[in-house]
């Protein structure tokens, strides 16, 4: 803190939601920064299960400021039904603020997001279908909606009619389903709802440092689905890198002063696209079962793997991190011996070996992990809450990643509880 970014160092789903639930409570306002509802926090908060998509979860904090910032594509019927769903559980959604220049995911976006996947066929992308990728295409061409549109009906309508024009021929076969009239009044309806939260918040992010309050940056995905760094077809469409807070909050990257980065003590990633460290064996299923690895929004299986330092250290790089948050440790007791993936090898006609993560897509599309053997542990981990107190296993393999990595770890999950946590010395 003061500016301080959680972001995820692996392909998302890392546990950033714990991460950032506890640093939450130390800070004065938290940022989202990027993505849309794709995201899919899950946090044990006061005993209960909380599951968020756009809104901070820091808003179970009393007295919080939590931002959608201006990165964020907002669907706003999700938002306002996750507001409905707080209030219904008691949470004061007083201190949420909207960014009046996020862009909106538009019915028509959904309708091209499922068309879209359809047509890829067998080389599907895996996007959950939120409208998500439609809406950052149109905010790059200049046709998207943003939420400032929403209290006007005449521009609404006018930008709306403009964003469909050059999409009539994709969206032929929706024709039924496209009512400008009814969607203008639809998303009138939305910002009459949203109005009392949607403000200038790069000026109020500012303010915030300027006052020399704590301001955390919560990222959603991670840097290896980040469009520009990530295995690109096979990524998000935002940058879910540390850079990207600056972006899209509306601050300068001098107001950000530390970046934590979340990995698992193992590897995980959804959908298509390469991954080098990835276990089709007993082992995968074992980690899958064991880690509860199916998706929080999607509810799909989830590909596993042994801890990657190359894709770490990578991450590591792009995010300049400056702390590692190592979370579901526990996961792994029980394993005689953890492997981790420290070189790849080219397969096939590639022949190579690099401990550097390739830039080149047909070389990372042929790479195999390499790796070094650790012993296991067997004991449960749940309950631990000293870092000396963990099995000697445990700390060895910890130390291996941080030195492996060259960024310290500062926090370790031991399970998905609030409290089971170690904070290192
Ligand atoms: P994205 O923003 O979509 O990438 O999600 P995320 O990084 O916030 O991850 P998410 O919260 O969806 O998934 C993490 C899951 O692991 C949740 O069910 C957590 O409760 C759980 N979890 C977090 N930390 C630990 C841990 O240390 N051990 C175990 N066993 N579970 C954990």
């Amino acid at each position: 803190m003061p500016g301080t970014v959680v972001v995820g160092a692996q392909w998302g789903d890392e546990g950033k939601g714990k991460v950032i639930d506890l640093l939450a409570e130390r800070a004065d306002v938290v940022v989202r920064f990027q993505g849309g509802n794709n995201a899919g926090h899950t946090i044990i908060h006061a005993g209960e299960t909380w599951k968020f998509h756009l809104i901070p979860s820091g808003i179970l904090y009393p007295g919080r400021t939590c931002v959608i910032g201006n990165g964020v594509v907002v669907d706003p019927a999700v938002l306002c039904s996750e507001i409905d769903d707080l209030r219904a559980r008691g949470v004061d959604v007083g201190g949420l603020k909207l960014s009046a220049n996020a862009h909106l995911i538009m019915p028509y976006h959904l309708l091209l997001d499922m068309e879209g996947e359809h047509k890829l066929g067998k080389n599907l992308i895996g996007t959950t279908k939120r409208g998500i990728g439609p809406a950052y295409a149109d905010k790059a061409a200049r046709l998207g909606i943003r939420v400032q549109d929403m209290l006007d009906e005449r521009i609404l309508k006018k930008k709306i009619a403009a964003a469909l024009e050059p999409k009539r021929q994709q969206l032929r076969p929706f024709s039924r389903e496209i009512d400008l009239q009814a969607m203008t009044e639809e998303y009138l309806t939305y910002g009459h709802r949203l109005e009392q939260h949607i403000a200038d918040t790069s000026a109020l992010a500012w303010r915030a440092l300027d006052e020399d309050k704590h301001v955390l940056f919560e990222g959603a995905q991670g840097a290896l689905l980040d469009i520009d760094h990530g295995t690109y077809p096979f990524v998000t469409s935002s940058n879910p890198v540390a850079g990207a807070a600056a972006v899209g909050a509306g601050v300068g990257p001098r107001d950000i002063s530390e970046v934590w980065g979340v990995t698992k003590a193992y590897a995980t990633r959804v959908g298509a696209g390469p991954f080098p460290s990835e276990l089709e064996d007993e082992a995968g299923e074992e980690i899958r079962q064991k880690g509860a690895e199916f998706g929080t929004t999607t509810g799909r299986a989830r590909r596993t793997g042994w801890l990657d330092v190359v894709a770490l250290r990578y991450a590591a790089r792009l995010n300049s991190l400056s702390a590692l948050a190592v979370t579901k440790l526990d996961v792994l007791s029980g394993f005689d011996t953890i492997k981790v993936c420290t070189r790849y090898r080219g397969t096939k006609d590639q022949d190579f070996v690099t401990d550097t993560f390739p830039y080149h897509q047909s070389v990372l599309h042929h790479a195999k992990g390499e790796y070094e053997s650790l012993p296991g542990w067997s004991e449960d981990l749940s309950e631990i809450r000293a870092e000396a107190d963990l099995p000697q296993a445990a700390r060895d393999y910890l130390a291996y990643v941080e030195a492996a990595v060259g960024v310290p770890i500062v926090l370790i999950g031991v399970g998905p509880g609030r409290e089971q946590i170690i904070w290192t010395e």
